[in-house]
């Protein structure tokens, strides 16, 4: 008999993949669903980059590489950060690993245990409190609020903050919801992180999907450089269309990143190693195909905002980077879990209930944008059909999974 350790009960889903499946199951039935659920660019890898990668391989890229990446590639992401993040970064503070992911993974593995407290935004990425919990530290909820454009209070973070406090966890802009913090939430926020020594987690992957205003870091207030407390979390997955080429990288204080590195040491061993050509490639080759996969979502936004908006029992606040909607379905009477249900079983359209990613998301579900116009439409249309329908048609307890049943 498996006896699985206690802190595996501790790890959550992420329910992205959970209505993938689900999705497939209905289609396996001759369902047509349109995917609005899970969170990757519907491009591909530019030819550049693919080319890089095939070349590297051709040219013996097969072996093991420094477990924190090759030199090249850390200080290409350490120029580029330098450039971008205002502060001067030294290639010692990058770790490259396989997705950004590991990097969220290890840097709480590395500060969090029991006894001590992570604050994170609610809603958030999901796995980012599954490993708190795993961790068993306890996950401290900042709620983002919609009438803020779903940023947070910085006084209600500061009643949050106490001596357990080991660590803070921003994302801007920001999966589920779209928000982004603006310079002077994150100034203040830089002020009482200095002041109290809290080493924040800034998840920046979606740094480049910016469609109002400019992207700011809290890596370039005073005292929060990544030399001092700011581990940046980025990656190629977003910005580049490299999703399956799994790669991503850490930029934190020297000392941090060897301990990450000891992780990849007893995890990965390193990256693989034609990858991190790619990435190479895709931090120092042409840009033109970033451009124009960032306009191609701005206009999806427009689209999917605008029609959002036009469904009964719907309003969407305008997300302003990343791609997602995350919009208020209250005024629909259904709960966030069974409206998600009610779309994938009467619409066919596959999207997330806001409540799976945190309390705070409960009222909220998110749509991911990164899919082709003709299918935002559709998907639009189906979903006000189904809204339309529900007052004559009595949806089965079958097909609405475990719902309370709809009424507007
Ligand atoms: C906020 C956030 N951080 C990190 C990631 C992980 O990215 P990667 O594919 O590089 O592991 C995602 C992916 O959805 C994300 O939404």
């Amino acid at each position: 008999m498996l006896r699985l350790a206690d802190r595996m009960s501790q790890l959550g889903q992420e329910s992205a993949f959970e209505v993938l499946m689900r999705a497939r199951a209905l289609e396996a039935q001759g369902r047509h669903v349109i995917h609005l659920e899970i969170g990757e660019p519907d491009f591909d890898t530019p030819a550049n980059v693919v080319e890089a990668g095939c070349r590297a391989l051709r040219n013996g890229a097969t072996h093991y590489t420094p477990p924190a990446g090759i030199s090249e590639l850390r200080r290409a992401i350490a120029e580029q950060a330098s450039r971008t993040r205002k502060h001067a970064v030294d290639p010692a503070q990058v770790v490259v690993t396989p997705g950004a992911k590991p990097i969220m993974f290890f840097v709480i593995l590395a500060l969090a245990q029991p006894g001590r407290e992570v604050i994170l935004p609610d809603p958030a990425f999901p796995i980012f409190e599954s490993m708190v919990n795993f961790t068993g530290a306890t996950a401290v909820h900042l709620p983002l609020r919609e009438e803020r454009g779903f940023a947070f209070d910085v006084d209600e973070l500061r009643t949050l903050v106490n001596d357990r406090t080991v660590l803070l966890i921003l994302n801007s802009p920001q999966n589920p919801t779209g928000g982004m913090l603006e310079r002077s939430d994150l100034a203040a926020v830089a002020a009482l992180c200095a002041e109290r020594d809290i080493p924040v987690l800034s998840d920046e992957i979606y740094d480049h999907l910016v469609y109002d205003g400019e992207f700011a870091s809290i890596s370039e207030f005073a005292g929060m450089s990544t030399a001092e407390r700011t581990i940046i979390l980025n990656g190629f997955s977003k910005t580049y269309a490299m999703t399956g080429w799994r790669l991503g990288y850490g930029i934190m204080p020297v000392s941090l990143a060897e301990q990450v590195t000891l992780l990849m040491i007893n995890s990965n061993s390193c990256t693989a190693a034609a990858t991190q050509w790619a990435g190479l490639e895709a931090l120092t080759g042409p840009q033109e195909s970033v451009e124009a996969m960032v306009a191609a979502f701005a206009a999806r936004r427009e689209l999917i905002v605008a029609g959002l908006n036009a469904l009964p029992g719907v309003s969407c606040v305008y997300p302003r980077g990343a791609f997602y909607a995350f919009p208020n379905i209250r005024g629909t009477g259904m709960d966030s879990r069974t409206c998600a249900d009610f779309f994938l079983h009467e619409a066919g359209v596959a999207c997330l209930s806001g409540a799976s990613f945190g309390p705070s998301g409960e009222g909220y579900l998110r749509l991911s944008y990164a899919n082709s116009e003709a299918n935002i439409r559709e998907a639009l249309e189906r979903m006000g059909a189904a809204l339309g329908n529900i007052g004559s048609h009595r949806v089965s307890e079958g097909n609405a999974g475990s719902g309370p049943g709809y009424s507007l």
